[in-house]
């Protein structure tokens, strides 16, 4: 993909899209900052800028003692994310698939806002919130069922076996779900185009899908309000806010923002 002139951003990236066949989109936290839920490493909120990640994310300590983690969950994590909405930048992505022009959504949100917003094709690279599962017996529980047994037991225990409950979200130290990640890689490497948003883009495996596909020569549209490691590759870097520039740039590009 020869390299756009960089002068107007939204121009190139405008052309860009307008342009390529098989366009595949990579969301990191920002893309849910504008519907409330804070990012890991924003200096002014970013959870990681308040949590010790390896104290509340590590699989090695919620194994240790998972207590830490669940009151973290209790107290921070739950609110955020029962409460959002999806923003318009992931109506956005919703609509640019509705309009044939997206092939998937690769996210490493756990959210489920991507899905909310009427996204079909959704790959979550880092798991979801959605279903809770028993490490002994596996038994898989909603998050709304062990957020109500955690009023009065924490950790809470697994009802069929008394077993460790976890998130079906993938801690640090855990390897990404196999599938995701394939079916992740597989969207890479076909892509023409790779939209990049909201990520930092600092966290692996995941941040050497958007590298893949630069290297299989697909062109690189980057939405984050601030640097990232890519920003030179990119053909566009657009600094302003995913759900401000999006759907912009969807109207730029004749895709009905609204489902008829
Ligand atoms: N629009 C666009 N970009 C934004 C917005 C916004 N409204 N708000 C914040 N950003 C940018 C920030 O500038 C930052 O570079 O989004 C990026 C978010 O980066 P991180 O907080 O590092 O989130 P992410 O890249 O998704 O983290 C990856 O790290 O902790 C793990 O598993 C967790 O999936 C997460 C992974």
């Amino acid at each position: 993909m020869a390299p756009q002139v960089k002068d107007d951003a939204f121009g190139s990236a405008c052309n860009l899209l307008a342009g390529a066949r098989r366009v595949v989109a990579f969301t990191g936290a920002g893309v849910s900052a504008e519907s409330g839920i804070p990012t890991y490493r924003d200096a002014e909120d970013g959870l990681w800028t308040q949590y010790d990640p390896e104290e509340f994310a590590s699989i090695d300590r919620f194994l240790q003692d998972p207590t830490l983690f669940w009151r973290f969950f209790q107290d921070v994590r739950y609110q955020a994310i029962t409460k959002a909405e999806p923003n318009p930048g992931h109506r956005a992505l919703a609509a640019l698939e509705r309009a044939g022009r997206l092939r998937a959504v690769i996210t490493q949100n756990i959210d489920g806002l991507h899905q909310a917003a009427g996204s079909r094709t959704v790959i979550e690279l880092h798991g979801n919130t959605r279903s809770i599962r028993c490490l002994s017996c596996g038994a898989r529980y909603s998050m709304e069922t062990v957020y109500l047994q955690l009023a009065r037991e924490l950790p809470p225990p697994c009802r069929a076996c008394g077993g460790m409950l976890k998130p079906e979200v993938v801690f640090f130290g855990e390897s990404l779900p196999e599938a995701a990640l394939r079916q992740a890689t597989e969207a890479a490497d076909a892509c023409d185009l790779l939209l990049a948003i909201g990520s930092s883009l600092v966290v692996y495996p995941a941040a050497i899908l958007p590298e893949r596909a630069l290297r299989r020569g697909a062109g690189l549209i980057m939405v984050n309000r601030t640097a990232t490691p890519l920003d030179e590759q990119a053909d566009a870097v657009l600094r302003q806010p995913a759900g401000e520039v999006l759907p912009l740039l969807m109207e730029a590009i004749g895709v009905e923002l609204e489902p008829a």
